[in-house]
């Protein structure tokens, strides 16, 4: 039997939860499921090379081209396309201009991985 909160199911609206999000490089989560969680950024820049040890990473573009750069070759990752960064996988997000992804990996993961960056590292669980 579940909760009566757990049945108050409604939709996320991304472009709404996105409206709210102003820093780069901050995920925010915006649903959880099976320990895992679905979260939203906005990032412009280069990120830090890095790692998980033992986490895969989906990121999903929902605005803008980014690429994600892995040692031996760069992909490139548009709107509606997505890309699955496998653990051990070393790797660092780049994006010429401000975009918009979605990404779902499993809860409390830092963003860096094997790294701890002052100014990239960011808070774990923040929710929206
Ligand atoms: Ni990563």
């Amino acid at each position: 039997m579940k909760h009566k909160d757990e049945l108050e199911m409604n939709t996320v609206n991304i472009a709404d939860k996105l409206n709210q999000i102003s820093e780069h490089w901050r995920p925010k989560v915006v649903g959880e499921l099976n320990g895992q969680e679905v979260k939203l950024v906005k990032f412009q820049g280069e990120f830090v090379w890095h790692h998980h040890d033992l986490e895969d990473e989906l990121f999903l573009g929902i605005h803008g081209s980014f690429r994600i750069e892995l040692r031996d070759h760069v992909v490139t990752v548009g709107p509606g396309e997505f890309i699955i960064v496998p653990h051990g996988v070393e790797h660092r997000t780049v994006a010429t201009e401000e975009v918009h992804v979605l990404i779902f990996e499993p809860a409390a993961m830092r963003n860096t991985g094997n790294v701890l960056d002052p100014k990239l590292t960011a808070p774990m669980g923040d929710k929206l």
